[in-house]
C-alpha cells in the first residue's frame, strides 16, 4: 500500500482544519480537510470539502472549517457534523454523513491512504495558481 506523507498532528488544528487538496480517479480536483476527531488522543480524519446538504458548499473556505466540541459546523445553514464519524443528525443536512478519505496517524505524521485519491497539493483548489505574475503588465512583487 502507498501512503504519502501530508502533514504532522500539530498543524491540525483543535478549533478549525487542514485543508490540501486531491485529485480522484477521473482527474478533478477535489478539497479534503483534516480534523481531529475527539475519540481518539491523536486521531485524525479526513472529509472531502463540501456539505451534504449543498454541495457546494464548502466547509473549510481557506481559512479553517469552524470545528466546535467535535463537531464541523456548516458555514451556510449551520449542520453540525460529527468530527469521529462524519455523521450529521441536525438541521438541514440532518441523516447524511461527510464524504471521507482514507488517512492514517503513524507517530506524529498524517499520511494519505486512500487508494482512490492522489494527494495534488497543500490548499485548496484555487491556491493552485500557476504562480506566474498575471498577464497584464502590471507589475507585481
Ligand atoms: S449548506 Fe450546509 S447545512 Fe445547508
Amino acid at each position: 500500500m502507498t501512503r504519502t506523507r501530508l502533514t504532522t498532528v500539530d498543524d491540525v488544528p483543535e478549533n478549525g482544519s487542514y485543508l490540501f487538496t486531491v485529485r480522484e480517479r477521473d482527474g478533478t480536483e477535489e478539497e479534503v480537510v483534516l480534523v481531529r476527531c475527539r475519540d481518539g488522543e491523536s486521531e485524525i480524519t479526513a472529509w472531502r470539502n463540501f456539505c451534504q446538504h449543498e454541495i457546494d458548499q464548502r466547509l473549510d473556505r481557506g481559512f479553517g472549517a469552524a470545528v466546535r466540541e467535535g463537531e464541523i459546523v456548516c458555514p451556510k445553514h449551520g449542520s453540525m457534523f460529527d468530527t469521529c464519524t462524519g455523521y450529521c443528525d441536525n438541521g438541514k443536512a440532518a441523516e447524511s454523513y461527510l464524504s471521507g478519505v482514507d488517512v492514517a496517524v503513524d507517530g506524529d505524521v498524517i499520511y494519505l491512504t486512500d487508494s482512490a485519491v492522489e494527494f495534488a497539493h497543500e490548499g485548496g483548489i484555487d491556491d493552485d495558481d500557476d504562480g506566474g505574475p498575471s498577464s497584464t503588465s502590471h507589475l507585481t512583487f
